[in-house]
């Protein structure tokens, strides 16, 4: 069925279900106890709770399976971190990315508010950095989820003259869910009012110790709008990255990640994907959730046709016969037959299990494979 009732939940976690109902209004979700809650939801509201959840859901002779396949050390190369920068609304983080990238999103998006996750990469020292924005805001709780599901490194940005708040809170359930390292940048320093050590102490409450005061967490001064230790930011970047030894094989088929899709008018479906190991070529055949699709064209976040995107590269696709969802798993394949027999028997699979009211499919990829 790929929900559960408000109650169903609650009785899972041993909680009441009134507790439950508050920790969702506080997630900007109201809800009522028959509520059905989807497992982007479960997933969070499990996070608040600090439980654990696994979802088993049933997946039979799936080729997306064939994800668990360990690769020989020899093919792996070095990759760029992929970075998500998260934090509660308007503590500055698009135009934190914004001063990085040196252009300016911010004053493009509606209201200011960032609907969507942009990804983007930049070059420092030689080293790329692959950054996803996410928004602050309350009701993209979810998309933030998916955000932290792709993530190498979370940059939890926090104003310097406000503090710890909710979604600064949810942000480290997060990154912590998903084991993810985070950087702290405290920023808007420039503001007069700001007290970068009042946000230091707020963050000890939840495990994250400046190293300065004998813990390990990186904590980094910036001012997105002076441009204020950007470099020594990009800098602790690569410095957890090297540590964490990413690496990804580039001589391989794709495999991606849908970070948002869209039905355009003019040029059909697109779908932001995140390659993730292996090289995305145009003219691929792939099969994204249940759908199969055929790499038409490929833009870069500058705009840029490419031929040909490798690991940790965010590209812009189309060529897909339908939309699908954010968080969907993408596979390439040599054979045309091969990528649309998956595609067939996959939609199959969903239908299936939508008939037999159990658990779908491309929510489980987005569990499973990611
Ligand atoms: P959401 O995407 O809605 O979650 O917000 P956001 O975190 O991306 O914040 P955004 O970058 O849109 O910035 C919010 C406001 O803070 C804007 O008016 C920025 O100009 C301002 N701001 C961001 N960084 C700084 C900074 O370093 N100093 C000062 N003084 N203002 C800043
Ligand atoms: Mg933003």
């Amino acid at each position: 069925r790929g929900t559960m009732t408000v109650g169903e939940v609650a009785k899972l976690f041993h909680k009441d279900a009134s507790e439950l109902i508050k920790k969702l209004l506080m997630m900007g979700v109201m809800a009522t106890i028959n509520q059905e809650l989807d497992l982007d939801t479960i997933q969070l509201i499990s996070a608040e709770f600090g439980i654990e959840v696994e979802l088993k859901l049933p997946v039979e002779e799936d080729p997306f399976e064939m994800d668990e396949v360990v690769e020989d050390p020899e093919n792996l190369m070095e990759r760029p971190p992929v970075v998500t920068i998260m934090g509660h609304v308007d503590h500055g983080k698009t135009t934190l990315l914004d001063a990085i990238r040196h252009t300016n999103v911010t004053a493009g998006e509606a209201g200011g508010i960032t609907q969507h996750i942009g990804a983007y990469q930049v070059e420092s020292n030689g080293k790329k950095i692959t950054f996803l924005d996410t928004p602050g805001h309350e009701a993209f709780t979810t998309m933030r989820a998916r955000g932290s599901k792709v993530t190498d490194i979370t940059i939890l940005v926090v104003a310097a003259d406000d503090g710890v708040m909710p979604q600064t809170v949810e942000a480290i359930n997060h990154a912590k869910a998903a084991n993810v390292p985070i950087i702290v940048a405290v920023n808007k320093i420039d503001k007069p009012e700001a007290n970068p050590d009042k946000i230091r102490q707020e963050l000890t409450e939840y495990a994250l110790i400046p190293e300065e005061w004998g813990g390990e967490t990186i904590f980094v001064n910036v001012s997105a709008k002076s441009r204020t230790n950007l470099d020594e930011l990009l800098e602790m970047i690569l410095l957890v990255a090297e540590v964490q030894e990413l690496k990804a094989n580039p001589n391989t088929t794709a495999k991606g990640t849908v970070i948002e899709a869209e039905l355009d008018k003019g040029k059909g479906p697109v779908a932001r994907i995140l390659v993730q190991d292996g090289t995305l070529r145009i003219g691929d055949p792939f099969v994204a959730g249940v759908f199969f699709g055929r790499v038409r064209a490929m833009v870069n976040d500058k705009g840029r046709r490419l031929k040909e995107a490798g690991p940790s590269t965010p590209v812009e696709i189309t060529g897909l016969h339908e939309v699908p969802q954010a968080g969907d798993r993408l596979i390439a394949f040599d054979d045309e037959r091969k990528a649309r027999e998956i595609a067939d028997k996959r939609t199959i699979t969903l239908r299936e299990s939508e008939l037999n009211s159990s658990s779908r499919v491309t929510l489980d990829d987005l569990y499973k494979h990611i």
